[in-house]
């Protein structure tokens, strides 16, 4: 089998979808690779390090003419910003498999044009959160690092220290930190937050994060509701009652009062962010104080988000990165190469690709394929072209 690898074009992308270590692993299985010039060159990777692992270095062309493409950002699917530009679209091929995410929840005529050029477009973004697909869980592992970076990012923002600090001039207290959503970001988030010595409370809608939050050293910020019905198969979250968001809204309303740092982290899959941190609330925070919205790619947790700006609102920072996982692209290269060659292995029998559509994996994550999109929930969009669009 060929496999391809085009550089990443997307704005800000620094990533690569494979590494040197996974590019020689196919080559030892007796796959061909073939590696756009500089395509890792800001991952830490040269073409130097492809070409001792095995990959042939090649133009852009060279690499979408192949059995199956890996990228970070599928070209033409509007997933990213700059991945809505056509222009590689011509040089996929028909019968072709795409892997990589193209958001196409939100992005569905970014699936028409796939399904269109007759390659078969999967997008890792819809992988069932299964145990079986751990291993191929991009989200998770990108997640993890936006998590870290979101802390890091606020940190070197706040005009306080994180840690207690004990010196002759006296004793500074612990900086407090509040992480909206305790997902896989929000987890690693408070992690984070907790090893740089911050007092972290972190609040989510699911019940079973009391236990994750704790287990991470947070403090969990509890609503006096019955939420046992919040947890959704898949681990998921459902959308919330009007009833429940007011009482929520009064309990993040302390909650964020009384933080340096707010980190949020909240989604359910598939719909807008859930609006958590209003204007208001921001003003109530001290000068100097910090808010990084991780979901501002999905119109944010926080009222004044502006993706990839830094707004000042009285003094409060409300910092709104969409690519956090670009900022450390060396380890989150290395997480998603390693993630996208266990989803392309998982794909293949006898050095073929093989599509079984009882595969729940393949199922999931299968958007388009002999010039049909397939997928779904992208169908339903499609049709219904008001929404998600
Ligand atoms: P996840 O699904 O693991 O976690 C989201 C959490 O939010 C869940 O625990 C859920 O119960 C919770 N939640 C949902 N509605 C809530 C509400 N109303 N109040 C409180 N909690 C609520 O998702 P993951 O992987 O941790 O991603 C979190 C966010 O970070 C997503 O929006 C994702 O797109 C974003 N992200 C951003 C990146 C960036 O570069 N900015 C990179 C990676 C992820």
């Amino acid at each position: 089998m060929r496999i391809g690898v085009p550089r990443e074009v997307a704005g800000g992308e620094t990533r690569v979808a494979l590494t040197p270590n996974e590019v020689r692993a196919f080559a030892d299985q007796g796959h061909e690779v073939v590696v756009e010039h500089s395509a890792g060159e800001r991952a830490g990777h040269p073409d130097s390090e492809y070409g001792a692992a095995g990959a042939r270095p090649a133009t852009r062309s060279a690499a979408f003419a192949a059995d199956v493409v890996l990228q970070v950002h599928l070209s033409g699917s509007g997933g990213a910003v700059g991945s809505s530009d056509t222009s590689d679209l011509s040089l996929l091929r028909p019968g072709t498999a795409v892997i990589g995410l193209a958001n196409p929840l939100s992005h569905p005529h970014g699936v028409r044009r796939l399904a269109d050029r007759g390659v078969s477009a999967f997008s890792l973004d819809l992988l069932p959160r299964i145990t079986r697909a751990q291993a191929m869980d991009v989200l998770s592992s990108q997640s993890s690092v936006a998590g870290y970076r979101a802390v890091l990012i606020a940190a070197a923002r706040l005009n306080k220290l994180l840690p207690m600090m004990t010196t002759a001039a006296g004793t500074i207290p612990p900086a407090r930190v509040l992480v909206l959503g305790a997902g896989v970001a929000g987890l690693q988030a408070i992690a984070t937050a907790r090893r740089l010595g911050a007092i972290v409370h972190a609040y989510d809608i699911r019940a079973a994060a009391k236990e994750q939050v704790e287990s991470v050293g947070g403090i969990f910020v509890d609503v006096p509701l019955d939420i046992s019905s919040t947890e959704a198969a898949g681990g998921y979250a459902q959308a919330q009652k009007e009833e429940v968001q007011a009482r929520q809204r009064d309990l993040i309303t302390t909650a964020v009062a009384a933080s340096d740092i707010v980190i949020a982290t909240a989604q359910v899959p598939g719909r807008p962010a859930p609006l958590l941190v209003t204007e208001d609330m921001v003003r109530e925070m001290r000068p100097g104080s910090v808010v990084v919205d991780a979901a501002a790619a999905q119109g944010g947790n926080c009222a004044l988000s502006v993706p990839d700006q830094t707004i000042d609102v009285a003094g409060v920072a409300v910092i709104a990165p969409t690519n956090l996982p670009a900022g450390a692209a060396a380890d989150a290269s290395r997480l998603y190469a390693r993630n996208i060659a266990n989803f392309t292995r998982h794909l293949v029998a006898d050095g073929r690709l093989r599509l079984d559509a009882d595969d729940p994996i393949i199922q999931d994550t299968l958007l388009s394929r002999d010039g049909e999109v397939v997928h779904p929930r992208v169908r339903e969009l499609l049709l219904a072209p008001a929404e998600g669009l």
